[in-house]
């Protein structure tokens, strides 16, 4: 390739890059997750969060009572109150009451270690 055409050519791939990575904002990585998804789906299940959200991917998961937690990670904000990282996310999970007192999620008892699986499987879905 001719020096004068290696600049722009460069940019050019750059700039594909840079746009790759933001055409899905909400894509991270396992670590960025904080948690296992595989092990926060299978948590999900047994603790029912399906009884009260419609959640893609979750046995049974079509409840009505709270927001549908479709596409979650393209989500800004959580309960329209925290911005919608994994470690926030973990924190609604484990303690919603704290965080929107009188709301109809119940604290329900999880070690922080399931919740942050719970965020993670969350974090997945696009
Ligand atoms: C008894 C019903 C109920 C159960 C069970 C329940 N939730 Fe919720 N959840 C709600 C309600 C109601 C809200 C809305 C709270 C608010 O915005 O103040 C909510 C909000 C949320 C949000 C934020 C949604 C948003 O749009 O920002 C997430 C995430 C969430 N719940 C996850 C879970 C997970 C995971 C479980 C299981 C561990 C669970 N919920 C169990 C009722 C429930």
């Amino acid at each position: 390739m001719s020096p004068r055409l290696r600049g722009p050519v460069v940019a050019v791939l750059l700039a594909a890059i840079a746009f790759a990575g933001c055409a899905q904002p909400s894509h991270r990585t396992a670590a960025q997750l904080g948690g296992d998804p595989e092990r926060g789906a299978v948590l999900m299940v047994r603790e029912a969060c399906g009884a009260c959200h419609v959640i893609p991917g979750i046995q049974e998961a079509h409840g009505e009572v709270g927001p549908p937690l479709t596409g979650f990670a393209r989500r800004t904000m959580i309960a329209g109150l925290l911005p919608n990282t994994p470690p926030n996310l973990a924190r609604w999970i484990l303690t919603p009451q704290a965080i929107v007192p009188g709301n109809a999620m119940p604290d329900i008892e999880l070690s922080p270690r399931e919740a942050a699986d719970m965020a993670a499987y969350l974090e997945t879905l696009n």
